[in-house]
């Protein structure tokens, strides 16, 4: 159960949220908790989090060590500073910052060789809906973006299926759209890397995930889990879910 925080919360805001939110998870054994924070607040989410079960993870990473690549941030600089994820190819960078497919694949390996385990999301436009295309968009995301890895490393990722057109919109997909594209990328996923692999790879769901819609997306046998933004932001709304 994985919160991206998006653009939001300053380093305050951040150990406030979770003073009230780790005694809330802190039962919580049957998944892992992770939130990822803006890049500046990931030292105060780390000391926030110590001793705790939830993890923190970053929203995006750059593929170079170090280098001259103003204003981007390394693979080893985010496990440095105690963070143990990574959410890559998040839509909103695909649409408005230019993640492509490839991009995907090359901050995929980067964030293994340094050790950090990486959400990959992948997931369709509406107009890719509408036009009866979103097989063919997430085989495009799969093939471009996963299959590149190899199976060691296949088995170090999450992915998240994010439906575009349900991320803060308040639209959810119901829960046998969702599992419908879960069970496509799973079925992607065993033709590259075997039926073991495929069976063990947990794949988010994300897109308007609430509290009173958790239960319903969790019951789908390919769904593993979920990728929470604005109900993400809230202690109890998130603790909820995280306690579907
Ligand atoms: P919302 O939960 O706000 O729709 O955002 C989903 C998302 O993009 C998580 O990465």
């Amino acid at each position: 159960m994985a919160g991206n925080w998006k653009m939001y919360k300053n380093a305050s805001e951040t150990t406030a949220f979770f003073e009230k939110f780790n005694p809330l998870v802190a039962g919580a054994s049957h998944c892992e908790v992770v939130i990822a924070p803006t890049f500046v607040n990931i030292a105060a989410a780390v000391a926030a989090t110590k001793g705790t079960n939830i993890g923190i993870g970053a929203q995006d990473v750059y593929w170079k060590n170090e280098g001259a690549f103003t204003g981007e941030v390394s693979a080893p600089m985010i496990a440095a500073v105690g963070a143990q994820w990574v959410i890559i190819g998040h839509s909103e960078r695909r649409q408005f910052f230019g993640e492509t497919d490839e991009t995907v694949l090359q901050k995929t390996v980067a964030a293994l060789e340094a050790g950090l385990k990486p959400i990959i999301c992948v997931g369709e436009m509406l107009a890719d809906r509408e036009a009866g295309k979103t097989a063919d968009v997430l085989t495009r995301q799969f093939q471009g973006g996963i299959a590149g890895l190899t199976p060691e490393q296949f088995a170090r990722i999450v992915i998240a299926y994010e439906p575009v057109w349900a991320i803060g919109t308040g639209k959810t997909a119901t829960p046998e759209i969702a599992a419908d594209a879960h069970k496509c990328i799973r079925a992607q996923a065993r033709a590259k890397f075997g039926a073991a692999a495929a069976d063990a790879v947990r794949i988010l769901y994300g897109g308007s995930v609430k509290p009173d819609n958790v239960k319903n997306l969790m019951a789908q046998p390919d769904i593993d889990g979920a990728l929470v933004g604005g109900a993400s932001l809230k202690p109890d709304s998130f603790a909820s879910i995280v306690n579907f």
